[in-house]
């Protein structure tokens, strides 16, 4: 059989049209799938002569012929052949290393199985890379707080100043959100760690293989217990691409916080020239394209989640070539997911606060008006009132042109005769961050205790 022969096509009586042909063709996508696929193939061998359907010469020879199309095989190598898939590849090419005995390693076995083997074995190496790119950023969050322990900034609702927060408070507030992406993620690699081999084209294989013994052999968790479903779903590229499209949306929106602050208006960070990029008509522009292309691209992950689901829904058991599609939604998913991981823990790598700055901005614009209003209840004025009263002041300030804590004791007490000295110290930056000093709050004790149990939880 020449190489990039059928696997198929004893039964038929014309050659296929050669618009089919090329339409059939996934050779160019599914070659990444062909170390994994020698890797199952080894071990379906193992499990064939385990079953005594292949002698232990035999199995040794597929063994040696596997490993040498294993070496052999760089991407580049690769590009030009005209199988129809990456299985029909290997056979083929085990074919002119061994000859006629290449044809038995595919007993009891179907490519549906296979597929589905080989993308899981891809996919789980892919998952556990991706936690590792997710940690990476996670680490680069906790130096970017650490550089700049104390530092302020406005915390923001609808993007309006509204209340003082620490720079680490906001790092973390990134960091939480991508330790719920990790836990995510470590739930897909096991739902993906099961192995469909075994299953056949539907029915289950037709040799006395022991399952339980080859997915050992390949570092699966367990066999796949229902041969239909094993061929028929690929429920764990769904779980990945939805996994995926939240670690972009986590990406996306840090992003985006990020190409606000480096805007001349706010102007809390400035890009590193490692991280950004020049007009090509503007001299003075400097642009944050990385963040941008992150966050441009989380659209495309949400395609390729939505592409998956399109192309399971209604599907009949068990396999159907609709699922060849699922390979280049996944592999482009890990691809687009590494790069955005990648290089936004280079720019948080390159980032720097420019505390003075945003510690001004902070400091401007009523920030502390809840802490005001928190000052009269604290002293029994119940909370409606006091925000309304505080509202008045703040009112007042504006017309001024003045800070709340800047405005003269007779003003404050004109509005609120409950208002006493004290309450300049209870508005200071220092007093309206400590307050903040339960659980979860942005006081700098708690953020400090935040900070060492997030270091601790990231592995070294
Ligand atoms: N290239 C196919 C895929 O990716 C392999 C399985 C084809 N099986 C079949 N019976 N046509 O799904």
């Amino acid at each position: 059989m020449p190489q990039g022969a059928t696997l198929w096509g004893g039964r038929f009586e014309e050659a296929p049209d050669p618009t089919f042909s090329q339409f059939n063709q996934s050779w160019g996508v599914d070659r990444r799938l062909l170390h994994a696929d020698v890797l199952g193939s080894m071990a379906h061998c193992r499990g064939l002569a385990g079953a005594g359907v292949l002698s232990a010469v035999e199995a040794a020879t597929i063994l040696d012929g596997l490993r040498q199309i294993q070496e052999a095989a760089t991407p580049e190598g690769l590009a030009a052949s005209a199988a129809e898939d990456v299985h029909a590849y290997i056979e083929a090419t085990l074919h002119g290393l061994i000859g006629d005995l290449a044809f038995k390693l595919h007993t009891g076995r179907s490519r549906n199985d296979q597929v589905a083997t080989a993308l899981r074995l891809w996919l789980r190496e892919e998952v556990a890379g991706v936690i590792a790119l997710v940690r990476r950023v996670q680490a680069a969050l906790l130096d970017l707080a650490e550089r700049h322990p104390d530092a302020v900034l406005p915390g923001y609702t609808h993007l309006q100043r509204a209340q003082p927060i620490l720079w680490a408070h906001w790092c973390l507030a990134h960091f939480e959100a991508l330790s719920r992406d990790v836990a995510r993620l470590e739930e897909v690699y096991g739902r993906t760690n099961v192995m469909p081999l075994g299953a056949a084209a539907l029915a289950g294989t037709g040799f006395p293989i022991d399952r339980e013994a080859v997915a050992r052999d390949l570092g699966f968790a367990a066999p796949c217990r229902n041969s239909l479903d094993a061929v028929g779903d690929r429920d764990f590229c769904v779980e990945f691409a939805s996994a995926a499209s939240l670690v972009m949306v986590h990406l996306s929106r840090l992003a985006e916080d990020l190409v606000i602050f480096a805007s001349r208006e706010f102007g809390f960070i400035s890009l590193a020239d490692a991280v950004a990029a020049g007009s090509s008509l503007m001299p003075q522009k400097k642009n944050p394209d990385a963040l941008e292309l992150v966050r441009g691209k989380a659209g495309r992950v949400f395609g390729h989640l939505t592409a998956l689901l399109t192309m399971l829904k209604g599907l009949p058991m068990a396999y159907n070539k609709d699922l060849q599609e699922d390979k280049q939604a996944v592999f482009d998913t890990v691809d687009t997911l590494r790069g955005s991981l990648a290089v936004t823990a280079t720019v948080l790598d390159h980032t720097r606060l420019r505390e003075d700055v945003a510690a001004q901005a902070a400091g401007r614009g009523a920030l502390n008006a809840t802490e005001l209003a928190d000052h009269l209840v604290r002293q029994g004025v119940p909370f409606r009132q006091a925000h309304a009263l505080v509202g008045k002041l703040v009112l007042q300030a504006e017309q001024l042109d003045v800070e709340l804590h800047d405005m003269p004791l007779e003003a404050l007490q004109a509005v609120c005769p409950a208002i006493d000295e004290e309450v300049r110290a209870a508005l200071s930056m220092a007093r309206t961050l400590a307050s903040k000093g339960q659980l979860g709050g942005t006081a700098p004790r708690r953020v400090q205790e935040a900070l060492r149990q997030a270091r601790a939880a990231l592995p070294a």
